[in-house]
Order: C-alpha cells, then structure tokens, then sequence
C-alpha cells in the first residue's frame, strides 16, 4: 500500500511484539538485565510492571530469543493468558515444558513438576515460567504461583518465576493477602514510556528497520505531535505513525508535517472534520480518493495522447 510510495520494504509500525523493531531505551536495557540476572543467579521471584502499550510483551519476545540463542540449558513455560483454573494452569506448564502425556490431575503435575525441577537441577539446567498479563491473575492461581516459588532446595530456587503486567499487577500484590507473595520477591523494575528523544529515535529505528537508509520521513513539528499524543507508549506511536503514513500517501506528501499528525489524532480520537483535502477526515477515504484522482489523471494524459 503505502510502502512503495515510501520506498519501504516493509510496513515499519505494525502492533505485533516484533523482537526485529525493538528499540533498546536504557530503561529497556535494564528491564532486560533484571530478567536474565534474575535467571542466571536463581532468584526465584522476579516482577515486571509498566503502563498498557509500553512493550513488556516485546521485551518477553526478546528475552525468549536471546535465552534460545545463548542458553541450550534454560528450559521455558510462558503463559500468555493466565485466565485458567489452577489445574489447566499447571497443565500448561508442564505440557510447556514438554512433560508431554495424558491429562493429569492437579497433584500429580505438581509431583511430575517438582521431579522434572530436581532433574533439571541434577543436570544444572535452568527452568523458568513467565506469566505475561500476570494482572489478571486471580486469587487461586496467586496461591498457586506462590506454591511454586516454595519449589526449592535447601540453597536454590528450583523454578525462577516471572511475573510482568500492567501497573494493577502492582496493585495486586500489595494487597495484604498477597503479602507472603510479594515477600518472595528478589528483583522488581517498572518499564517507563520513551521520552521525547526516545521517541524521535524510536520512529527512525522502526523505519530503518523497514528498509529506509535516509528515515526522514516525518518533520521535528510532526515528531513533536506524536509524542505530545502518545506521552512515549510506542503502541500509540506506531498507530499514529502507521495511520499518518496512509494519510501522507493517500495526499501524495513524501514528508509527514504535524498538520497530517494532528488529522490522524483527531480522527483517531473520532473527531471528523474536514481535511485540508476536501473530503471527510478518514484515510481510507482518501487512500479512494487517491486512486481515482490517479485514475482521473491516466485518463487525461491518455486522452492528450
Ligand atoms: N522497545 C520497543 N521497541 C520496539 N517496539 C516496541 C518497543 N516497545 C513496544 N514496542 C511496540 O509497541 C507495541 C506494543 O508493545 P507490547 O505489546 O509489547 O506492549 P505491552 O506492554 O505488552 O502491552 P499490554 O500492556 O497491552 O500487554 C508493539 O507493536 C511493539 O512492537
Ligand atoms: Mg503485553
């Protein structure tokens, strides 16, 4: 669509968790370190927090990739939707962890976990479980997470545990039920949003990654505007660029003023007004409208010939 006029391989702001676009702020960097310090030296309990959008996901994808890379004696469970009762929880995990075999009951994976933990350690091999959205843990499965931060020898933590979610997760474990879990903790980070030069960064590195050598593509004013809009979540900026993008094509700018950036904010807000374009203030209907000028235009010239 948009990418050839940009010159681009690749659409540069898709919403996925793409480990490939991950721009490295230093917060990012020692959210990173937190998780594999936490890994290599066996604390047990580590927490994650950071607001909605601000790349806790992607930064799970990264530190996946990078323990696949360098660490055969790391073995994972990640749950991504921790929305299960406590048996299919712990189902998960050991079918994760590749304790392949019949539907098991709740004590008996407990059992087959614990022998596969003391194993691993036997053979001084790593296990880890990883709970993303860990916010919407209920009160059974907390205790269940809590049970298997008990999993341990008389020196070391069999099972090092990764909670990260939004700040309700923060929430969640101050509660005073929740004290002897949140007594477990070791290591603790919250993932802040970019700041404004971050964010400037954030927008070159993604359209570099897509293939651009000069990535220029949207003005200081424009940049400015999006920060501004997204107070530095890079899930809001990728849909402001990836929408202010379909609206440069769609009126034929190579460069991105903040004029188009605020169209797309006020669009997106669901505000329609009218663009500077004539027609109603939605991208798709210029992105038609393009075409047929295009068309329009073919048909001149072909009628001039
Ligand atoms: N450091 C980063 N580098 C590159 N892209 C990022 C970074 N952080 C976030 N993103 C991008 O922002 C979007 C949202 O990221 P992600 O899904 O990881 O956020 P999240 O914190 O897990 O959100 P939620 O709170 O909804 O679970 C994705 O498109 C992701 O690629
Ligand atoms: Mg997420």
């Amino acid at each position: 669509m948009y990418t050839k006029f940009y010159r681009l391989d690749e659409k540069p702001f898709e919403i996925t968790p793409d480990p490939r676009f991950l721009y490295v702020t230093e917060n990012h960097k020692e959210a990173l370190a937190h998780l594999i310090y936490g890994i290599r030296e066996k604390k047990g309990l580590t927490v994650i927090t950071g607001e909605v959008g601000t790349g806790k996901t992607t930064l799970i994808h990264t530190l996946l990739k990078r323990l696949n890379r360098v660490d055969e004696n790391t073995r994972i469970a990640y749950v991504f939707n921790p929305k299960l009762d406590s048996a299919d929880f712990l189902q998960y995990i050991c079918e994760d962890l590749g304790l392949a075999g019949p539907k098991r009951s709740k004590g008996e994976n407990i059992a087959q976990l614990n022998k596969f933990l003391l194993d691993s350690y036997a053979q001084n091999r790593n296990v880890v479980l990883i709970i993303d959205e860990a916010q919407k843990l209920d009160p059974e499965l907390l205790e269940e997470v809590r049970l298997l931060t008990n999993l341990e020898t008389a020196t070391r933590k069999l099972l090092q545990i990764i909670l990260i979610g939004q700040p309700e997760l923060s929430e969640l474990l101050n509660r005073p039920q929740c004290l002897p879990l949140k007594q477990r903790i070791s290591l603790r980070y919250h993932l802040n949003p970019l700041n404004k030069e971050e964010t400037k960064e954030y927008v070159k590195r993604r359209l570099r990654i897509a293939g651009l050598v000069n990535p220029n593509i949207f003005s200081h004013q424009a940049i400015d505007e999006i920060y501004l809009y997204s107070k530095g979540i890079p899930r809001s900026i990728n849909i402001v660029c990836d929408n202010a993008l379909l609206r440069g094509y769609a009126a034929d700018q190579k460069t991105i003023g903040d004029q188009i950036v605020r169209e797309v904010i006020s669009n997106l807000d669901g505000k329609v007004s009218k663009s500077r374009f004539g027609i109603l203030n939605r991208p798709v209907l210029e992105f038609v409208s393009r075409f047929s000028r295009r068309g329009m235009k073919r048909e001149r010239n072909e009628q001039n010939l």
